[in-house]
């Protein structure tokens, strides 16, 4: 049966195939435009964005928001956010890979009905599931891989910029790159936004 993103929006927010729904606040499903053509992917919610339902609201998520903005993207109008996994994992601990099994269908489904063209995976976690099992953030960073018609980047996470600012610089140039990527392959994300003349780093 085919499912549009509403119907999976609320099947996954009623959702109990794991253990991590009896701890759980919020299902954290993902925030902005389900017709965006740039997606974002991390790895699962942390305490905040457990408690307000809503992918990187921390202050991870408040300097993601800023290197958003330096190229002109913004949760609320041109971009999708999602998660590897939708539910906080108590104290913070790894997701146990049978919750991940459980849980990477709803992902697999976002993308295949969002249809993005663009997808940015944040961290190791997400670029290892998304881009290659061996994935080297700090090797690896910005370098654009097409699978399944999709272009594909990895870059730092935010809360490992927090821990080390100094690779902000790195993943800023990241950024940049994706905004010449929009250009290239879908332009009509930055259609009635107004550009910034010069992107400053956050
Ligand atoms: N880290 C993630 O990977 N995702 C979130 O939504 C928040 C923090």
């Amino acid at each position: 049966m085919s499912m549009n993103y509403e119907e999976l929006r609320s099947l996954c927010l009623h959702c109990q195939k794991c253990k991590l729904a009896e701890t759980r606040t919020n299902v954290v499903f993902g925030v902005g435009d389900p017709n965006a053509k740039v997606m974002f992917i991390g790895e699962g919610p942390g305490e905040n964005e457990d408690l307000q339902g809503e992918p990187f609201v921390g202050r991870g998520g408040q300097l993601l928001d800023k290197f958003l903005a330096a190229v002109d993207l913004d949760r609320k109008k041109n971009i999708y956010i999602g998660n590897m996994v939708k539910c906080r994992p108590p104290k913070n601990r790894d997701p146990e890979p049978g919750e991940v099994a459980e849980c990477i269908g709803y992902l697999n489904k976002q993308i295949e009905l969002i249809q993005p063209k663009i997808i940015v995976c944040l961290g190791r976690i997400a670029s290892c599931y998304m881009i290659n099992p061996t994935f080297k953030v700090t090797k690896e960073h910005g370098q654009w891989t097409q699978k399944n018609g999709i272009w594909m980047m990895g870059t730092f996470h935010p809360a490992a910029l927090l821990r080390n600012p100094n690779n902000k610089p790195l993943c800023f140039e990241d950024m940049l790159s994706l905004r010449d990527k929009i250009m290239e392959v879908c332009p009509e994300t930055y259609a009635g936004i107004e550009l910034l003349g010069l992107p400053q780093m956050p």
